[in-house]
């Protein structure tokens, strides 16, 4: 027995929305035609809700082992596919970090226990991320690693991101870059450096600590061959650099995070709330004009959320002491297409394809298409329901977003994984 989704309505090839029904046999897209026989089949009625291929995220922070106070792969997984996620890939920045077989074999058993969205553990490119010594490329890629990043930190050292790259290369691994010069950072600074720090009189975060490193690594990436990709991009003469790297024929990629395309410094309010601290930092107006611009221009690949939750206590510390970071699993859909989509910036077929097609296209996973035949990771979206974002309400146990109290449309309601459901909107959650 198969699932008959009945009165889906689907992007064609055109980018239009019209009516289908799919088949789900076993973990696959059986059939997908305007009217399909349900007898023998469990239905599930759309009622013309919008049937994306399952979202992909390339950028969450899972927290375990080592931070389960944040988030469990559980919790997080489970946050994904509350968003409409499919698929997460996970960032090393746990303690012990991620750079063993036996770490990324645990976090792969937990998530498959979990049972929610599909995790692809990120393996780290130098030993508990000191930037020190490479770890062995090898051997995490035999434990199925997604790609290699020390994200939570930059790679400091040219030589150390030059040989981390041959090897990279080597073993047809990509390197994923938190983009960071350490030595143009100043202590306890929280904000871009840009107007708003200036009106509080607070140091800043430069654009050029993001951009050198973007920068070099491009020459880098240049020179050995590997495929390089930009994690959260926020800095307009970043945008411009990986927009040259492409036109020199260099194989460099880029993500953008919801927040540094919807909001910019000046929108932090006065009372300088932590849930407005993330880094990179929300930068100027110009930068969040360049961002979105990149992103309809292909320079952008593609949009990732850097889920990074944090407790409460942690939040509350006040800006300078609070850690870095926002949630953003169970917004991400919502926001971007109320903000982007029925303001005109973006298609709904863009901004599907930044989320689905593209990540998966460009680290070559076998999801993100809606097709006869491929894998059954699909997401079913309310496009007409609007309600505000509640904190309160996430399954995620990061509260930590400055997009509290944000009316939306764009609802994931049902989300279904391998061919199993694994989130279906429950009536009294309406
Ligand atoms: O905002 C951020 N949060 N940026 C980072 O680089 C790290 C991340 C985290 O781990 O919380
Ligand atoms: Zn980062
Ligand atoms: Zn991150």
């Amino acid at each position: 027995m198969g699932i008959v989704l009945r009165n889906g309505r689907i992007l064609n090839e055109a980018g239009e929305l019209v009516k289908r029904d799919i088949l789900i046999e076993h973990n696959r897209i059986a059939k997908i035609a305007e009217l399909l026989d349900s007898e023998g089949h469990e239905v599930i009625e759309l009622a013309g809700k919008f049937l994306s291929a399952g979202l992909i995220d390339v950028h969450v922070h899972l927290r375990e082992p080592g931070f389960e106070a944040k988030e469990t792969i559980e919790t997080g997984a489970n946050a994904a596919v509350h968003g409409g996620f499919t698929t997460v890939a996970c960032m090393p920045n746990t303690r012990p970090v991620i750079d063993s077989v036996e770490i990324v074999r645990s976090i792969l058993d937990k998530a498959s226990a979990a049972g929610k969205a599909r995790v692809l553990p990120y393996g780290a490119i130098t030993q508990r991320q000191l930037g020190k010594e490479l770890t062995d490329f090898a051997a995490l890629k035999a434990a199925g690693i997604f790609a290699l990043t020390d994200d939570g930190v930059g790679v400091q050292s040219s030589a150390m991101m030059k040989k981390a790259m041959q090897q990279a290369k080597e073993h047809g691994l990509s390197i994923v870059a938190h983009c960071e010069d350490d030595d143009l950072l100043i202590p306890g600074a929280a904000l871009h450096d840009g107007i708003t720090a200036a009106r509080h009189g607070l140091p800043g975060i430069p654009s050029e600590s993001e951009s050198i490193h973007v920068g070099r690594d491009i020459l880098l990436a240049e020179q050995t061959g590997v495929h390089y990709h930009v994690c959260h991009i926020s800095a307009k003469e970043s945008v411009r650099l990986v927009r040259d790297g492409k036109r020199a024929g260099v194989n460099v990629t880029a993500e953008v995070s919801p927040h540094h395309l919807l909001l910019c410094d000046e929108d932090i309010p006065d009372d300088l709330d932590a849930r407005w601290k993330m880094n990179p930092p929300l930068r100027s107006k110009e930068d969040r004009a360049a961002l979105l611009a990149g992103l309809k221009d292909g320079t952008i690949d593609m949009i990732a959320t850097d889920h990074a939750p944090h407790t409460e206590e942690e939040k509350a510390k006040g800006l300078e002491r609070a850690p870095f970071g926002i949630v953003g699993s169970e917004t991400a859909f919502p926001l971007l297409y109320t903000h982007l989509v029925l303001t005109g910036e973006l298609t709904l077929a863009e901004l599907v394809a930044k989320l689905t097609v593209k990540p998966a296209e460009i680290f070559g996973l076998p999801y993100g298409r809606l097709a006869e035949g491929e894998l059954a990771d699909l997401t079913v979206i309310d496009l007409e329901s609007e309600r505000e974002i509640d904190p309160a309400r996430f399954a995620s146990k990061g509260r930590n977003t400055p997009f509290a109290g944000w009316r939306c449309k764009g609802w994931p309601v049902l989300t279904i994984v391998d061919g199993k459901v694994v989130y279906q909107q429950e009536k009294e959650e309406e």
